[in-house]
């Protein structure tokens, strides 16, 4: 009997990375008929299982091999490592996660922030003062680095709240609006640390799982690509070609079509590796060409 190799991921079972995390594995073409609540899912149409688990374990599912494969916030995976590394008896080394790829979304900051009216001026301000955070080994680390000594104290979650409660001078969280801090009465004052999701792996997969992971990995990169570029096609006389596709944004190989009677001009068609806006538009209707057309890119392997 052979036993067929299954890629394991771990993914967030609930919250803001949720929905992008199974939009990019559908894009993937990784279709998931999960149920509420359900922990794991069998994929039909790729070897691949997926996991659904808090987003702070995802770090340790991939450590200890139990997902070859994670996506997680690259706040939480950090976060994971300081503390692995500043506890010296944890026996969860996370340093062997290797990060393979941003995934584009799950953008946000890790800042500090203190009530409207502190006389802030600059990181000295918070020396002795007292921090509420969920991030302790990211702010320890960070609070070394600019030789500052204030004390941290851990809260999981609300922690916008804890200078109204007169537990802490400042905060250090997640910002991604701000309209949180806005509505506590905060001003954020440094950042930290910038986030996006990352997708994360074991270092020791088998060779099987290592060439589906390729496989993903290459299909992932093949969305994200397709995400940031466009097709796009236009109309431009003989004589103003040259000018017209150098206005091109970050396209190196245009095709160029003739066009059914007419020898005066020709078509551009080009996969442009940057978001082509309204003024690029102008720009190059103003250097003469016509009938341009900016079309989405849904899929791209090289
Ligand atoms: C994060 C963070 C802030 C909020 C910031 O919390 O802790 O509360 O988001 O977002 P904003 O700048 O857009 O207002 P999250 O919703 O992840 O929940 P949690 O605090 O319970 O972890
Ligand atoms: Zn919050």
């Amino acid at each position: 009997m052979t036993t067929e190799t299954r890629l394991k991921i771990a993914i967030q079972k609930s919250g803001r990375l949720y929905d992008d995390s199974i939009a990019l594995l559908k894009q993937c073409g990784i279709k998931l008929v999960r149920s509420k609540d359900q922990l794991f899912c069998k994929a039909g149409n790729f070897p691949v299982d997926v996991y659904f688990v808090r987003d702070d374990d995802i770090p340790a599912f991939v450590s200890e091999g139990v997902c070859q494969i994670g996506i997680v916030g690259e706040n939480v995976l950090i976060e994971k490592q300081a503390r692995a590394a500043q506890n010296k008896a944890s026996d969860s080394d996370m340093s062997n996660i290797e990060k393979l790829l941003p995934l584009g979304f799950g953008k946000c900051r890790l800042s500090l922030a203190v009530p409207n009216g502190f006389d802030y001026k600059d990181i000295s301000s918070l020396a002795g003062k007292t921090i509420a955070t969920s991030y302790k080994g990211i702010l320890r680390d960070y609070l070394k680095e600019k030789n500052i000594k204030a004390k941290i104290v851990t809260m999981e979650g609300a922690v916008e709240i804890a200078p109204r409660t007169k537990l802490a001078d400042a905060i250090c969280d997640l910002v991604s609006t701000g309209a949180t801090l806005a509505t506590n009465g905060l001003t954020e004052t440094d950042i930290v640390f910038e986030s996006q999701c990352v997708l994360i792996q074991n270092p020791d997969p088998t060779p099987a799982e290592q060439d589906l992971l390729n496989r993903l990995v290459m299909r992932i990169k093949g969305v994200l690509r397709a995400q940031s570029s466009k097709y796009i096609m236009l109309h431009s006389p003989l004589d103003k070609l040259e000018e017209i596709i150098a206005a091109l944004p970050g396209s190196e190989t245009p095709t160029i079509v003739p066009l059914e009677g007419t020898k005066d001009s020709v078509a551009i068609h080009a996969v442009c590796d940057e978001s082509v806006f309204w003024d690029t538009m102008e720009d190059l209707k103003s250097k003469g060409a016509t009938d341009i057309l900016v079309l989405p890119i849904e899929k791209m392997l090289d």
